[in-house]
């Protein structure tokens, strides 16, 4: 049902996609820059910022809390940060929209200062665990004065007097969990440790050497690891340059893939192997993507990425795979139901707990469009058939990444595929739909 203020669009089966284009700055580190340069004492330059609502958010909690933050041109800021612990009481509740990230990674922020600060967020938000975050920073000193029930927002966080450095094990491998508890153990003294048994994607450990503080990463058991970080450091302003994002090129990428006779550049798309989950998996199943001009001048790898049209067979995706695509399943499942045969992806129970319920989201939109799914335990399995009949109406539930994804589907079904609402698009990607249409994309 498409309600009231929302904005549908459809997409249709039309030309094959070509060009050369680059996907707007990584979101993940567009939140962090944006932190760290108000944790930095003296003047920080970023270039290459997501302007999406998600950071845009983030921006206006720095300025609350205290920073001086200021938008110099398209994608260049420039913050004067206060310094570790330094942030102010702010006036009124932040609100954070539709962002986790930038919600739960200025909760861990301000867990080390000594000040009350209240979280809010849209509905989408305000369904989503804030436990998981509040629990550790509880044991370093935080207290949540009030919470919502099931510990949800809105609610208010008073800041540890004198944090206390722990040792945390994060119950699910989580960068958000790992981040709040680095932010907030920068203002512990001694060393905060993190160990996750999944490695998750390590743009803060990388941020936070760039900006000077002393930060150990080990390898711990089989796929995990171990990051320790010495409290209390004069965090040094640093210019961060930001790469494009590879779950907004994600997008693009899937479908240069699935609409035939396609041939699409992609460049200065970020290829940290921690994020590389998708890329890995589509070449498993015989896409044709290259990788050139691989690079890694500004503290983070990256490279052109040249997709062409490819015939996709499925493949069984191993649960450990899944924090470094964790973004990318809804695409990938479309991917999915382009391919012959069955594609089966393991252990995705945190898609449930995302911007909108992914699993659930993604099942209903691909059988509504004529594609055989189900969900087995955490497992999704999609049967490919070549080429679905599309057709359907999908419910986006406040979800971006649900918007793109079956927005790219529709391009390559038999019949259009609409979604009932493509505002949320701009929470991460806001030239989305341009971008697809300068590419040869028909949506309307
Ligand atoms: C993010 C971490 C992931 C991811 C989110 C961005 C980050 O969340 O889904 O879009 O920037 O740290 P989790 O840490 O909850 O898995």
């Amino acid at each position: 049902m498409v309600h009231a203020g929302s904005s549908p669009l459809t997409a249709r089966r039309d030309r094959s996609l070509k060009g050369r284009v680059r996907v707007p700055g990584d979101k993940s580190i567009s939140h962090r820059a944006l932190i760290f340069g108000a944790l930095a004492v003296g003047e920080t330059r970023i270039s290459g910022l997501l302007e999406g609502e998600d950071v845009l958010h983030t921006a206006r909690a720095m300025r609350a809390l205290g920073s001086q933050v200021e938008r110099v041109s398209e994608g260049e800021w420039g913050l004067r940060g206060v310094g570790v612990g330094g942030f102010g009481a702010p006036s009124t509740p932040l609100d954070f929209g539709n962002s986790g990230t930038g919600c739960r990674l200025v909760m861990g922020a301000v867990a080390g200062c000594p000040i009350v600060a209240g979280f809010d967020g849209d509905a989408s938000l305000r369904k989503r665990p804030m436990q998981r975050v509040l629990d550790p920073l509880q044991r370093i000193g935080a207290r949540a004065t009030r919470v919502g029930d099931g510990g949800r927002l809105p609610l208010e966080l008073r800041g540890a007097q004198d944090p206390i450095p722990i040792v945390y094990r994060t119950p699910v491998p989580s960068a958000q969990i790992k981040s709040a508890v680095l932010l907030a153990g920068l203002a512990a003294p001694g060393e905060t440790t993190v160990i996750e048994s999944e490695a998750s994607r390590d743009h803060t450990e990388r941020l936070l050497a760039h900006f000077g503080a002393e930060v150990k990463v080990q390898n711990d058991g089989e796929h995990g690891r171990k990051i320790t970080l010495r409290g209390q450091p004069e965090l040094r302003p640093a210019p961060v340059v930001v790469p494009a994002d590879p779950s907004s090129a994600a997008f693009p990428m899937v479908a240069a893939l699935i609409v035939p006779g396609s041939d699409v550049i992609m460049t200065d798309v970020m290829t940290n192997p921690l994020r590389t989950g998708l890329v890995t998996t589509l070449r498993e199943m015989g896409a044709g993507i290259e990788m050139l001009n691989r690079r890694s001048d500004v503290g983070e790898e990256m490279a052109d990425l040249r997709v062409r049209t490819s015939a996709l067979r499925g493949i069984d995706v191993p649960a450990e795979r899944a924090p470094s695509m964790i973004d990318e399943y809804p695409i990938l499942a479309v991917a999915a139901s382009f391919a012959e045969g069955t594609t089966r992806m393991r252990g995705l129970k945190e898609l449930r707990v995302k911007e909108s319920d992914r699993l659930a989201a993604v099942a209903d939109g691909l059988k509504a469009n004529g594609v055989e799914v189900e969900i087995d335990g955490d497992d999704l399995i999609v049967q490919g058939r070549g080429r679905p009949a599309g057709g359907g109406m999908v419910a986006t539930h406040m979800d971006h990444r649900i918007a793109m994804a079956f927005l790219v589907m529709g391009l390559g079904t038999e019949k259009p595929v609409t979604v009932d609402d493509t505002s949320f698009i701009a929470t991460s990607f806001p030239d989305f739909v341009s971008m697809m249409r300068g590419l040869g994309a028909d949506l309307s």
